[in-house]
């Protein structure tokens, strides 16, 4: 379900839009629009779930791989349904192109974030598919009365942010500029300047009912001109605009305190941080697998790492339906190095907002669209010397890897991107291990009408993948994460 396209004032409220995102960068920050970039970059560590404590997230039973890849593609599954079941619910609902439909929280990643005066520290869902940050709240003072929104287990285990505990709290009023970038609560009207009520819905309909706040949150900032050891401060960043969630409903949020939304719209963190070191972030995702685990990170700002490798950049484009995802452009791509007969049409986002490619953290294993996901399933079928086996249950294809001397006896792949500039994933970003010595593909086909391509977490791992808002391009190269940036 695409966010509430509730308008408080509907004749004007389109029109202004593009106004109000300029006015809300102004008003939020009180800083010039534009961004000269300071040299210092945000730092933050990208928890995955599977290696989040169980007091935090979904407690993660001693699954068997087998089960964990069910669990992983029952997490995309709904995921890449709600996204797509928004796109054309707010294609055929044209005020709903004011507000962005947020995705499925359900989270991949999460992050630690100090927000408040003293700091209360929470754990909050990374998303890249919507714009608003928010956390549970609580208008108590101590523990002892609790966020009356959602009861049951769940909530016992989490913590929520205790507003009258923090002096740099402050409630937006409704009648400031930044009140009306966030959908208002039902039967929500402005009298009196009176604080600002939100409801932001996600298109699996969990949501977060609140009033939009004002806090200074805490980040831990880097240099780029000091030495290559990286210098972590704390830096306390005022006047950050975030939800503050007092009726929170959905399976999305289980195991989270909140939400970090990483889109492209003037409420979302990287706008909002951006704002202090250009508006600009990059991730880099470890290797998800690896032994023993070690954090992703997630950088806001310019990282030193750009000025010693060279980036291969391509256009962001937009989604008029779904403004706050990432859409890359793709005009080819290859099997072991030989361009696949794809019609350029099937890599098309059409102007009703549907297909195109994501890049999304949210989704574990990528998907192309039909007939495209075919065509690389039997390039990569027919062309390794390793001897292909019943796939295993929720692949489409297996090889046995007994005997493999090298990955490069599995077939490659490469996606040539607008601008020609080449993404060539490893293969353990394509491949995934299964008992008995298997690798299998972890891709998957889409419908071709209504669906999209995507590319998910695990394609990306080992690449520094860097999200300019400003100039609207995606930069990338291939980098060890668990190296960059420590
Ligand atoms: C909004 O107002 C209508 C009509 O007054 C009422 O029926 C409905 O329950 C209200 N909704 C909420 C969420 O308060
Ligand atoms: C900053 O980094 C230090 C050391 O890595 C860490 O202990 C601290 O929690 C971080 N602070 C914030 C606000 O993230
Ligand atoms: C992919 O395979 C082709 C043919 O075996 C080879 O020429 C090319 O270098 C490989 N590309 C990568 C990125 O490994
Ligand atoms: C993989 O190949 C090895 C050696 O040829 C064989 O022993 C094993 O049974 C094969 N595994 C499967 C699942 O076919």
């Amino acid at each position: 379900m695409a966010a509430s396209s509730r308008s408080r004032s509907p004749i004007s409220r389109e029109r202004c839009f593009h106004l109000v995102l300029i006015c809300t960068i102004l008003f939020i920050h009180s800083v010039p629009c534009c961004c000269s970039s300071s040299g210092e970059y945000f730092i933050v560590p990208l928890l995955h779930w599977t290696s989040l404590a169980a007091s935090h997230a979904r407690p993660l039973p001693a699954l068997s791989q087998l089960q964990f890849f069910k669990e992983v593609k029952s997490l995309d599954d709904s995921r890449l349904l709600s996204i797509g079941a928004s796109i054309r619910q707010s294609s055929n609902d044209l005020r709903a192109r004011v507000i962005s439909g947020a995705s499925s929280g359900s989270g991949q990643y999460f992050v630690e974030l100090s927000i408040g005066t003293p700091p209360q520290r929470f754990t909050l869902i990374v998303d890249t598919g919507s714009d608003l940050v928010w956390l549970r709240c609580s208008a108590c003072t101590s523990g002892s009365c609790e966020d009356v929104g959602d009861g049951g287990a769940a909530s016992q285990l989490l913590s929520t942010f205790h507003v009258r505990a923090s002096s740099s709290y402050r409630a937006i009023s409704c009648t400031s500029q930044s009140c009306f970038v966030v959908p208002p609560a039902p039967n929500f009207s402005c009298k009196d300047s009176s604080e600002c009520r939100y409801e932001y819905t996600y298109s699996d309909s969990s949501s977060s009912t609140g009033i939009l706040s004002i806090e200074t949150i805490s980040l831990n900032v880097s240099s780029a001109s000091s030495s290559a050891s990286t210098v972590n401060s704390p830096r306390e960043l005022p006047d950050f605009a975030f939800g503050c969630g007092f009726h929170n409903v959905g399976q999305s949020f289980i195991g989270s305190n909140g939400v970090l939304g990483m889109g492209r719209g003037p409420i979302s963190f990287v706008s909002q941080v951006g704002a202090a070191v250009g508006r600009k972030f990059s991730y880099c995702l470890v290797d998800f697998f690896r032994k023993p685990s070690l954090n992703s990170v997630l950088v806001a700002g310019d990282p030193p790492l750009t000025m010693r490798v060279p980036l291969q950049s391509t256009p962001l484009l937009t989604n008029p339906f779904r403004r706050s995802l990432y859409y890359v452009n793709v005009q080819e791509v290859r099997v072991n190095g030989v361009a696949l007969f794809i019609p350029s049409d099937l890599w098309k986002l059409d102007e009703m907002g549907n297909g195109g490619t994501v890049v999304d953290t949210g989704t574990t294993f990528s998907v192309f669209v039909e007939p495209a996901y075919q065509r690389i399933l039997s390039a990569m079928s027919t062309s390794s010397p390793l001897p292909k086996v019943e796939p295993v249950e929720g692949f489409d294809l297996c090889f046995n890897s007994t005997g493999l001397k090298s990955l490069t006896d599995l077939p490659n792949l490469s996606i040539v991107f607008q601008k020609n500039v080449v993404f060539a994933p490893p293969a353990t970003n394509i491949f995934v291990d299964m008992p008995g010595s298997l690798k299998c593909l972890a891709m998957r086909g889409a419908n071709r009408v209504f669906g999209f391509s995507v590319l998910g977490n695990l394609i990306q791992q080992n690449f520094l993948m860097q999200f300019d808002l400003q100039n609207s391009m995606l930069s990338f190269t291939s980098v060890d994460c668990s190296d960059a940036f420590r």
